[in-house]
């Protein structure tokens, strides 16, 4: 659909915006003694020589003195097993640097532990540029890692290796369990009723596999499946199934089975599998981190394993 210049909805363009693929950084600098810092996905590489990069930071953000004002920030990439470090550096709190652990880089800013890369900058220019303020920095010092870069698109995060580990997976074990969260207009597609429990929609088994995992689901549920991500993949101890669960968004259409319930209404649809209702919970505090309203509650990540 093509949006004209005048009916621009600006949260329609978030989404837009949103549906990339990026990388996730924390952006941080030094508040007199105390660290301050942020969760950014606008980072950008700009000039080699001079080495300058940039980052968008929000007109709204409670640090914009600080970093506007300030002399220099770093820019963390986090890896693949930072997405808690992402969470806790988009939500308000007093002290984002209480769990992490970080040390001054050569030019000042915090620096932490078990990133991806990290560059050490002065502040080079800012520049005012609509509703968010552009940081460009001068990089002083960097520093790279051969961990693999935590991925971000369409409101939830990803990891190559999540990737790779889910296609072995379904090479090498006939019983993988191939379901998905497929959501469209704020609902997600369950299988079930109310007497037997609730369940994420699954692959059917006869499904043609050959055009991949997206176009088996999507002959599946008979419907048109877009931003195709891996989301999880985790054992059942008790079945010893592995499950892989994709997530994305589905077409028009009438599903083949099951029925889209409004993420909103979700509590009333008990899951059958504690495993998957971890995971929604999940799903739903990450795609409000994703429109960038604040997720305020407990995360319960303990069922749930990340791709190592
Ligand atoms: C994946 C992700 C990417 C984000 N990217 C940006 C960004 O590029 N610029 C920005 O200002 N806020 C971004 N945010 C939102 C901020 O992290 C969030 O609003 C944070 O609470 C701002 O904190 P502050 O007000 O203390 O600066 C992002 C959030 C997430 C989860």
């Amino acid at each position: 659909m093509t949006t004209i210049n005048s009916a621009i909805d600006p949260r329609e363009l978030r989404n837009a915006f949103g549906r990339f693929m990026t990388g996730v950084t924390v952006v941080t600098t030094m508040d007199g003694e105390s660290p301050v810092g942020f969760t950014a996905n606008s980072f950008s590489s700009v000039s080699l020589d001079p080495p300058l990069l940039l980052i968008c930071l929000a007109n709204n953000s409670a640090n914009y003195d600080t970093f506007t004002q300030s002399e220099g920030f770093a820019v963390n990439i986090l890896a693949e097993d930072q997405t808690e470090i992402s969470n806790t550096f988009a939500r308000p709190s007093d002290d984002r640097f209480a769990a992490v652990d970080w040390r001054q880089g050569p030019k000042g800013s915090p620096i932490l532990s078990g990133v991806c890369a990290w560059f050490d900058c002065s502040m080079e220019q800012v520049v005012e540029a609509g509703d968010h303020v552009i940081l460009i920095g001068r990089v002083a010092a960097f520093d790279t890692s051969e961990l693999g870069g935590l991925g971000y698109a369409s409101g939830g995060y990803f990891t190559r290796a999540l990737e790779t580990q889910a296609a072995r997976a379904i090479a090498s074990d006939a019983r993988a369990r191939v379901s998905a969260v497929v959501v469209r207009d704020g609902a997600v597609l369950l299988e079930g009723s109310a007497s037997e429990g609730w369940r994420l929609p699954t692959a059917n088994q006869s499904a043609d596999a050959s055009g991949g995992q997206r176009q088996r689901l999507s002959a599946s549920f008979a419907l048109g499946l877009n931003d195709f991500y891996i989301y999880s993949v985790y054992d059942n101890a008790e079945t010893q199934v592995q499950h892989i669960v994709f997530r994305c968004r589905a077409e028009a259409g009438v599903p083949a089975q099951g029925q889209f319930v409004a993420l909103t209404e979700l509590e009333r649809f008990q899951l059958a599998d504690s495993a998957e209702q971890t995971l929604m919970r999940r799903y739903i505090a990450e795609t409000s981190l994703g429109n960038f309203k604040i997720y305020l509650g407990d995360q319960d990540s303990g069922e749930i394993q990340e791709g190592e």
